[in-house]
């Protein structure tokens, strides 16, 4: 990109000024002369700039769960052609991350998307109508504990275009959880469920039995932080995004059926304990020498020593209760599942239930957004 052009320019004249002083190396000065050397930076740039928009877009609140199958299925468009080694890794890499993941869930969430709907799967994976409305089914019966009796119907209706579900109506929204706000007069179930979807926050997700192993928290920008304090915001985080969503289901519940309760036993204990380093996460250091502060909820630990000292308590706290909630969660789990009446099979527990990504789509998909308005800014510098 010019940006780096510009950088790799005034890197040359302090070179040059090096040179003549004769401080540096030379066998760093021969490098930094050596003009495939920059090449390859630029090369290692053009493929880190995708990810880069699309992790920052998916840590930010507004992040939804088909924004998370799209990047997966972008990346798996840019990469499953090529023919080299790295090309090759990325596949396999991005197909076990997606094996991990609950697909039937993510799927619903792309099939929800006015965009998409059914016309982006591909046929011969039987990700049909019938499929899809299977998980519908169960989704609404778990999350709103009522038996759903429409929302075949409306699904139906949604895939024909019927009104309020035409493209017209669609192209007037934005924001698809807002699209979905305003088809709730038109439909008893559906639209309810969609807000739900949409609702979920990806990077609180383990809240939602999700992407317990994703590592969206301890990112670049706060990878010197220590597991425990990441371990401790990504609870404090989750639990307040997951009360801001508990709180709007209900009040939509409330407007919409007057006598169910949302059922919200499936607490956030499992699953957000696990933000373990595997073999597949890049790990830079957890050097406490600088601590980055950039976010409201990020705290400078080493401002001062007293402080930190009161960090490790209320962390040794936390994770005190931390244990024993997540026996409690064990137990729970256990009592509930003795009920076979009381909770159904879970789709995502189906080991069937699993999709190569490489074949997922038999339509390219869009570059997403956060990549786009990141080369955007890119190319004005
Ligand atoms: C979330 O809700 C629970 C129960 O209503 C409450 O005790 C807790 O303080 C809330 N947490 C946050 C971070 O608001
Ligand atoms: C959670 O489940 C327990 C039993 O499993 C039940 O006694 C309790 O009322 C439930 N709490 C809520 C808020 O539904
Ligand atoms: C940690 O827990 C102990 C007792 O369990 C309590 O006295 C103390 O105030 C707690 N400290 C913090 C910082 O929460
Ligand atoms: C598991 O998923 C496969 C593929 O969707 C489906 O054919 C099968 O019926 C499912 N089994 C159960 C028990 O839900
Ligand atoms: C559709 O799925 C089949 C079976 O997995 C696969 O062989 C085929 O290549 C896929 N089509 C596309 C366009 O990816």
């Amino acid at each position: 990109s010019r940006l780096f052009l510009m950088s790799g320019a005034i890197f040359m004249e302090v070179t040059a000024l090096a040179l003549r002083h004769q401080n540096l190396p030379t066998n760093i000065l021969t490098l930094l002369e050596d003009n495939t050397w920059w090449q390859m930076i630029e090369e290692l740039e053009s493929h880190l700039l995708p990810f880069m928009a699309i992790l920052n877009h998916l840590q930010r609140d507004v992040a939804q769960l088909s924004d998370v199958l799209h990047a997966f299925a972008y990346f798996m468009q840019l990469y499953k052609h090529g023919q080299d080694d790295f090309s090759k890794n990325m596949v396999r890499r991005l197909e076990s991350r997606w094996r991990q993941w609950e697909q039937p869930l993510l799927i619903i969430a792309f099939f929800l998307h006015p965009k998409y709907r059914n016309s982006v799967f591909n046929n011969s994976l039987s990700l049909n109508l019938p499929q899809i409305g299977l998980w519908v089914q169960y989704y609404y019966r778990e999350w709103f504990r009522a038996r759903p009796t429409v929302i075949l119907a409306e699904l139906s209706r949604f895939v024909n275009r019927e009104y309020p579900f035409d493209d017209d109506t669609a192209s007037n929204f934005d924001d698809i959880q807002e699209y979905w706000k305003f088809t709730i007069g038109a439909t008893k179930e559906l639209s309810i469920l969609a807000v739900r979807v949409f609702s979920i926050c990806v990077n609180s997700a383990s809240c939602e039995r999700l992407f317990s192993s994703m590592d969206f928290i301890h990112s670049a920008r706060r990878n010197r932080l220590q597991l425990g304090k990441v371990f401790s915001m990504a609870q404090m985080r989750a639990e307040i995004i997951y009360n801001r969503t508990v709180k709007m289901s209900r009040e939509l519940e409330q407007h919409i059926h007057a006598n169910t309760i949302i059922h919200n036993n499936e607490s956030c204990q499992e699953g957000s304990a696990e933000i373990s380093p595997e073999d597949e996460v890049i790990e830079i250091g957890d050097d406490n020498e600088e601590t980055t502060v950039s976010d409201s909820c990020e705290y400078d630990v080493n401002a001062n020593p007293d402080a930190d000292n009161e960090w490790n308590t209320v962390l040794s706290n936390w994770s005190e209760d931390l244990a024993t909630e997540y026996d409690e969660g064990l137990v729970s789990e256990s009592l509930t599942s003795a009920d076979p009446s009381e909770r159904l099979a879970h789709p995502a527990d189906n080991s069937s239930a699993k999709w190569c990504l490489a074949d997922l789509f038999i339509v390219e998909l869009p570059v997403p957004s956060a990549v786009n308005s990141l080369q955007l800014v890119y190319n004005m510098e």
